[in-house]
């Protein structure tokens, strides 16, 4: 159908520096022609080249009188320009940073604080009807909200993007205000409680990276439940998948967890004396990235914070412990393992960082420096110890401290879980999801690789329920309806989790013996190069792959990702911790 593209027309040409630039078309197109005649709007003539028999006419832009919608779905034309002019029109000469798309909010990040989520705020969306109202996280709230109450469904938000897009911050303003609004009498302060976790999580699962200073290093599902008056009554959360590789290592410009630095700022405070902490650039857990220091956030104060939030929660008598425990892995950070031969390893017998972690951990010295050093193999028909080298004893014990962190992160969820458990029988809830958004930086390992994999799932359910089931009801009840050509990614899904896919093809590799990076990369190449439109080998490495990712092409790194999959962890080290002597509280 070539008819628009007729003089007039008013077209959108792709740009390198601005993505799609305004045109307009200066001379009829006729069929056969193998350019159209555009004019640009500072007045360049040019002939926009078209491909033989192809359909890449230019989009065409949207009248100006649409352009600035509150809601996509009402532009004549929406495709990639016609999304992308809109959504800048109202950011740029408004401020507007919400815009639907159907059910769907978009948000845009203002990256700075805009005053539009205040009580009076939230009092305004309340009791309204989504399409009544500007567009706003609130609306969306409240529509989730109406129809738990009203129809008696429960209800979920699931917020995605890219990371450092948004998320965390839109699932907390929701999360607020279901606490606003459903706030049944002034004493209770079981919304307050279910709003500390907030504040918990981030400090033990966000982190800066280089695309976000206040980086999810986990995802979050958490529901929120109602009972018959659709008061709130407690909260219950799931976490997936906290990356656990930060804890022993950053990259340049990143940080640790952000409770690490938290703790090392605060060290200097008399209740925690006895860690004999200092600066966060004294340890090695956490100054890998060279730079512990975030812009506007004073950690001594978030530490303030964490704490306050851990007494609204209520009853968390375990804080000084978990304290401890965070002590001890700094130290253990610190404690050098020197080469004694090319398979033999040794830390000095009176090493000041071990010995202070085994007196906040109550373990012996003696049994973890040898654990350190050593680990037993089991043949079928013995066992027996064998020394370790350095690299191999330095791996042990990085392994041990990502395995007690984790273990530490998931006991605070079950924790955290415990307090907001509601005392009285649920009735509905509404749960927000709030993942690891998708991410590429200069070098991606398998944490990236599982993040994305994480975020092309999440991309499919959303294809799932805005356009399959969309235009399947609209087949189905006979709407005059074209089909939208949209990109369905399950190709990609398949080439990661099919049966003899990525992943398959990984576990298998961690089973063989002789197993390694390189071996796997290779029976990568072998299965999917050439056949496979979303795997691509780089062409200067042997030790690398390329995913076509709905969000875009990333090229990870196969170096660890057999030991990031088997995560194995010295089975005689936690023997040694399990005998711990520090007592325990309840
Ligand atoms: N609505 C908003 N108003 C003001 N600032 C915002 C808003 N949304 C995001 N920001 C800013 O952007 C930063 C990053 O946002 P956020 O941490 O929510 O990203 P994310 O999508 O959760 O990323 P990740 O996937 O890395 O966790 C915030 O710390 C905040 O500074
Ligand atoms: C990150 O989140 C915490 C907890 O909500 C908040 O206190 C802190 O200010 C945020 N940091 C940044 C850099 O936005
Ligand atoms: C280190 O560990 C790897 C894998 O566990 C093993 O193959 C290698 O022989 C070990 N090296 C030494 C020197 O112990
Ligand atoms: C550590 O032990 C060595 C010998 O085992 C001893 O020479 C040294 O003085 C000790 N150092 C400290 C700080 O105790
Ligand atoms: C909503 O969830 C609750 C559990 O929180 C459950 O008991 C109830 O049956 C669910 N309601 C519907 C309509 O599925
Ligand atoms: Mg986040």
């Amino acid at each position: 159908c070539s008819r628009p593209h007729t003089k007039f027309a008013r077209v959108w040409l792709p740009d390198a520096a601005e993505v799609w630039k305004p045109a307009e078309v200066v001379k009829d197109y006729t069929p056969g022609d193998q350019t159209l005649s555009l004019q640009l709007e500072d007045g360049t003539l040019l002939e926009h080249k078209l491909e033989p028999q192809a359909k890449d006419f230019p989009p065409l832009r949207n009248p100006d009188i649409l352009v600035g919608e509150n809601d996509l779905t009402s532009l004549s034309y929406l495709h990639e320009p016609a999304v992308l002019h809109n959504l800048k029109v109202r950011f740029i000469d408004s401020k507007l940073i919400y815009t639907y798309c159907g059910i769907v909010l978009v948000a845009i990040n203002p990256y700075e604080s805009l005053p539009i989520y205040e009580r009076d705020i939230i009092n305004a969306y309340s009791g309204q009807n989504m399409g009544d109202m500007d567009p706003h996280i609130f609306a969306v709230a409240e529509e989730a909200y109406k129809q738990m109450a009203r129809d008696e469904r429960n209800q979920s938000i699931i917020v995605s993007g890219e990371s450092g897009a948004g998320k965390t911050v839109s699932a907390k303003y929701a999360m607020r205000y279901f606490a606003t609004v459903s706030s049944s009498s002034g004493e209770a302060t079981v919304e307050e409680r279910v709003l500390a976790s907030n504040p918990i999580m981030e400090a033990f699962g966000n982190a800066k990276t280089t695309r976000n200073d206040n980086s999810s290093r986990f995802g979050k599902y958490i529901q929120i439940g109602f009972d018959k008056k659709h008061c709130i009554i407690g909260a219950n959360m799931r976490t997936y998948l906290l990356e656990k590789s930060r804890v022993v290592f950053q990259a340049q410009e990143e940080r640790n967890y952000h409770i690490f630095y938290q703790l090392c700022a605060s060290s200097h405070l008399p209740e925690f004396k006895n860690f004999k902490l200092g600066d966060a650039d004294d340890f090695h857990y956490t100054n890998q990235g060279q730079n512990p220091v975030i812009q506007g956030v004073d950690d001594a104060k978030e530490m303030l914070n964490t704490r306050k939030a851990f007494l609204l929660l209520g009853g968390c008598s375990h804080q000084m412990a978990i304290y401890q425990i965070l002590a001890a892995l700094l130290h253990l950070s610190n404690v050098e393992i020197k080469e004694e031969s090319s398979d033999r390893s040794t830390i000095v017998p009176n090493n000041s960082h071990l010995k202070v972690f085994c007196e906040l951990l109550g373990v012996s010295c003696e049994e973890i420096t040898h654990w350190l050093c050593h680990r037993k193999l089991k043949t079928t028909t013995e066992t027996y110890v064998k020394s370790l080298s350095k690299i191999n004893a330095t791996n042990g014990r990085d392994a041990l401290a990502k395995h007690i962190y984790a273990g530490l992160f998931s006991w605070i969820v079950d924790n955290v879980n415990n307090m907001l458990k509601s005392t009285v029988k649920q009735h509905s809830f509404i749960g927000v999801l709030d993942i690891y958004g998708f991410e590429t930086f200069d070098i991606n390992s398998f944490e990236q690789f599982c993040i994305n994999y994480a975020n092309e799932k999440l991309q499919q359910q959303f294809n799932l329920h805005v356009f399959k089931l969309e235009q399947e009801e609209y087949m189905r009840e006979e709407i005059p309806w074209t089909l939208i050509d949209f990109y369905d990614n399950q190709p990609c899904i398949n080439l990661i989790e099919a049966k003899l896919g990525i992943l398959d093809l990984l576990d298998e590799e961690c089973r063989m013996p002789k197993g390694s990076d390189d071996t796997w990369a290779q029976k990568m190449y072998n299965t999917f190069q050439k056949q496979n439109p979303h795997f691509e080998k780089p062409r200067l490495s042997n030790r690398a792959f390329i995913i076509y990712h709905f969000a875009d092409k990333v090229e990870y790194q196969c170096c660890g990702f057999l030991e990031k999959n088997k995560d194995t962890v010295n089975e005689e080290q936690i023997n040694v911790l399990k005998k711990s002597l520090v007592k325990k509280k309840t």
